[in-house]
């Protein structure tokens, strides 16, 4: 059985979190599973995935932000993601294309139409059998993501910086995204707690297993 499962949300709505409760749930059922991340999930994407992250860097332009993010799923998927799903080994990806046509698209205002096309180009147009959208007012996401990083003493990205603004217009995205294809996004409560979350992550993941 091949699945491929996507994690999106913005920042600090808990994507990193649930993956490996998932991950252990499915492992404690014996299914084959592995966890990636974008963008990277592989070297050349995460030598990619520092270019993109790293703040202390002139502005980046908004193309070319774009096109080191499908540089990097391409590379992902040729070598992680289609290799494993070949082998029936379920994927668990934290973040992939829905993420690029929200943040790049919708927030930045790139055409989401060109995105789309890039997207089904550089994944050869294998698209997620499930995407779990962790919903999250902005406020609380970025309150979350900056405790965590002052906990961890991990220094905010980029992307972090951006305006509350920038991470609405993010959160609005991803909610028109789930709406306009409900077949394969299921939207979670990512204000619950953890337990309640990951309770409700594994009631969406358990009709897809056979
Ligand atoms: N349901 C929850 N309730 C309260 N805090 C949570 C919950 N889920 C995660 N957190 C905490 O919020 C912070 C952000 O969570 P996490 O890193 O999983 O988010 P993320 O979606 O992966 O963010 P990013 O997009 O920045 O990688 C962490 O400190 C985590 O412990
Ligand atoms: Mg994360």
């Amino acid at each position: 059985m091949s699945l491929f499962i996507t994690f999106e949300g913005i920042e600090g709505s808990g994507k990193s979190t649930q993956i490996p409760l998932l991950a252990q749930k499915l492992r404690d059922l014996h299914h084959p599973v592995i966890v990636t991340r974008e963008p990277g999930g592989c070297p050349l994407a995460d030598r990619i995935r520092r270019l993109l992250l790293c703040p202390d860097q002139e502005p980046m332009a908004p193309e070319a932000e774009l096109m080191l993010y499908m540089a990097a799923r391409a590379q992902h998927m040729r070598e992680v993601i289609l290799p494993a799903l070949v082998k029936n080994i379920i994927v668990l990806c934290d973040r992939f294309s829905d993420a690029t046509t929200a943040y790049q698209g919708i927030a930045r205002g790139l055409d989401t139409a060109f995105i789309e096309n890039i997207n089904r180009f550089v994944t050869s147009g294998r698209r997620p059998d499930l995407t779990l959208l962790f919903d999250l007012p902005a406020e609380e996401g970025l309150r979350r993501s900056r405790r965590r990083n002052q906990d961890c003493g991990i220094e905010t990205d980029r992307l972090e910086r951006e305006s509350l603004d920038f991470h609405r217009r993010v959160r609005e995205g991803y909610l028109r995204l789930a709406a306009g294809d409900p077949e394969r996004f299921r939207t979670l409560d990512a204000s619950l707690p953890v337990a309640a979350v990951s309770a409700a992550v594994a009631a969406a993941v358990l009709p897809f297993l056979s």
